[in-house]
């Protein structure tokens, strides 16, 4: 199909079935473009939270769907590609919490929201990195059980040294693997300004001039507008850079791979979720009702 034609049909099926689509900022531009609403991860859970649309179409990945869900359970939420799930969200088992409660006093398990919803039912908050350094600073547990991205956790616990972390070994099999080396010398030919996500290495961040969430970094582009950065994300985010900043150079490290997963949002399988209604995604009540605390705590703490 004819490319605004697939973009036509897109739109009409959006109206007529009062359709929200919210869109990851790693999503292929194309559907960055034809989304009501396009950020970071806790951006687009807050807009989830608050939708009243009928449907909500979520392209991003699995966690971010199952949290719409949970924050807005009446809602039928769809996602373009059911298996389109987080490498690191994959990396926790539910019996790597076993124990935790026992084994520490006055802990509580703070969970990245990329992770599945039975692990954030056994969990105390969720946080994203946008929040993560706020709410954190804000639970009155001397003990920290963080999961499961250790370079954000690290990254938190650097600043906040009143508190004892306890660290899962979980990583993002994309950000973790940025080269400091190729940063570095990247940083020394261009003299350009080098922007993080604390998915990275502290060796990374340590290069950063501005870290934070996808929004952040966003943010920094559009009031500093320099001549070019360095870029340490998911290159998806480029398309909102360029927009904000269209005469800056963005140069994105070649060990900084693009997320596989998050490409799997396409605007065939878009239109084929709203024609379909399907896949939606699909929670056990019991642990739906677990899992929407922690993330309930995250807003009222943000
Ligand atoms: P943000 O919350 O910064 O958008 O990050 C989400 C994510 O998965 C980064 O890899
Ligand atoms: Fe998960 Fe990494 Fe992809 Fe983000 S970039 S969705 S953390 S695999």
């Amino acid at each position: 199909m004819e490319r605004e034609v697939l973009k036509e049909k897109i739109l009409r099926l959006k109206e007529e079935k009062d359709v929200l689509i919210l869109a990851h900022f790693y999503a292929n531009s194309e559907v960055q473009d034809i989304a009501d609403k396009v950020g970071d991860s806790f951006k687009l859970a807050k807009d989830a939270q608050n939708a009243d649309n009928k449907i909500i179409c979520f392209c991003g990945v699995n966690f971010m769907g199952e949290s719409a869900k949970l924050l807005n359970p009446d809602k039928k939420i769809l996602i373009p590609d059911i298996e389109s799930g987080c490498a690191m969200a994959d990396m926790v088992n539910l019996d790597d919490l076993d124990g935790i409660k026992e084994r520490y006093d006055d802990v509580a398990i703070v969970s990245y929201i990329n992770t599945k919803a039975d692990v954030k039912s056994k969990s105390d908050v969720c946080v994203t990195s946008s929040n993560a350094m706020k709410i954190v600073s804000g639970l009155p547990n001397k003990n920290i059980y963080f999961l499961p991205d250790r370079n954000l956790g690290r990254y938190i616990a650097d600043k906040l040294q009143d508190k004892n972390f306890i660290f899962h070994e979980g990583y993002c099999k994309y950000h973790n693997f940025v080269d400091y080396e190729e940063v570095k010398a990247l940083k020394e030919k261009y003299a350009y300004d080098v922007l993080v996500h604390p998915e990275c290495t502290s060796e990374v961040v340590s290069l950063g001039d501005c870290v934070g969430s996808t929004k952040a970094l966003l943010d920094y582009v559009e009031k500093t507008k320099k001549a070019g950065y360095i870029v340490c994300t998911e290159e998806g985010i480029l398309h909102q850079m360029n927009k904000v900043s269209p005469k800056s150079e963005f140069i994105i490290p070649t060990s900084m791979k693009a997320c596989e997963d998050m490409k799997k949002n396409s605007l065939e399988n878009l239109y084929k979720v709203l024609v379909d209604e399907g896949p939606e995604i699909v929670l056990d009540e019991a642990i739906m009702e677990r899992a929407s605390q922690p993330l309930k705590k995250m807003m009222e703490m943000s």
